[in-house]
């Protein structure tokens, strides 16, 4: 066969473009995207018990606590297109027991991708970004402004990105960093994400390609 599908993590502060690559690995790769920040805000705008729990957390910029996270990620992990098609996991592990919970389960990456960008410039993309209820799709009133009029009348800002709340996550991220890339310092892949989309793109597309092909190559041998 083809091998094993490929496990990617990529792990990065607030805002440093997370979202936007993981869209498009996906389009190229055909992974499954799990993004903990998507699967909670779904669960807050559809009022599940998940989402009232995890729903003051999240506005105060604050990390919602493990076992809530951890539960809903191990479940969707498990799903049969996520082992088929390989797995993109965005936002997650964000502690040390959280990449632990993962090791139990057996959940273990290919390639750990870390997006480096400069403080100031995080808070500006988190300050300026605007996302289209209808389509997902992420916009910065700056860096990439809506197509249309129509579009622009639609878009909505999260909660936690005032400029408060950015620095409150920024730190938090900072402080568990290093916890958490211990776990995969043998697979840690660091890209300057102050750079165009394009650019880190290429980066990515790279990094993963050598990944898939070496897969592929060992799946030759056996
Ligand atoms: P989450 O949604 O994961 O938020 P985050 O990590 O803060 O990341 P962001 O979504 O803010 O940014 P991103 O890196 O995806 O950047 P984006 O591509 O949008 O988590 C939200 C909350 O959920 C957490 O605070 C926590 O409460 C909870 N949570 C989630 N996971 C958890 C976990 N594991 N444990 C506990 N709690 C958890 O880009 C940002 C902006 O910059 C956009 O406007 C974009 O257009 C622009 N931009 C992107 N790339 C570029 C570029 N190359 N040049 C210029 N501008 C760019």
């Amino acid at each position: 066969g083809d091998g094993e599908p490929l496990k990617v993590m990529i792990s990065g502060a607030p805002a440093s473009g997370k979202g936007t690559q993981c869209d498009l690995i996906v389009k190229k790769f055909g992974l499954v995207h799990i993004s903990t920040g998507d699967l909670l805000r779904a669960e807050v705008a559809a009022g599940t018990d998940i989402g009232n729990k995890a729903k003051d957390f999240m506005t105060a910029g604050k990390l919602v606590p493990d076992e809530i996270v951890t539960a809903m990620v191990t479940a969707r992990l498990s799903l049969q297109d996520a082992k088929e098609k390989g797995w993109l996991l965005d936002g997650y592990p964000r502690s040390y027991a959280q990449a632990q919970s993962l090791e139990e389960g057996n959940f273990r990456p290919d390639i750990y991708i870390v997006l480096e960008v400069p403080d100031e410039i995080l808070i500006d993309r988190c300050v300026g970004r605007r996302m289209d209820p209808l389509t997902g799709k992420i916009y910065h009133m700056t860096n990439f402004p809506p197509e249309t009029e129509e579009i622009k009348a639609r878009l909505i800002t999260r909660s936690d990105d005032t400029e408060e709340k950015a620095k409150s996550r920024l730190q938090i991220y900072k402080q568990n960093a290093e916890a958490v890339s211990s776990t995969y310092s043998s697979i840690m892949k660091k890209i300057n994400g102050n750079h165009s989309k394009d650019v880190v793109f290429n980066e990515i597309d790279s990094l993963l390609s050598a990944v898939k092909k070496s897969k592929e190559e060992a799946a030759k041998i056996v």
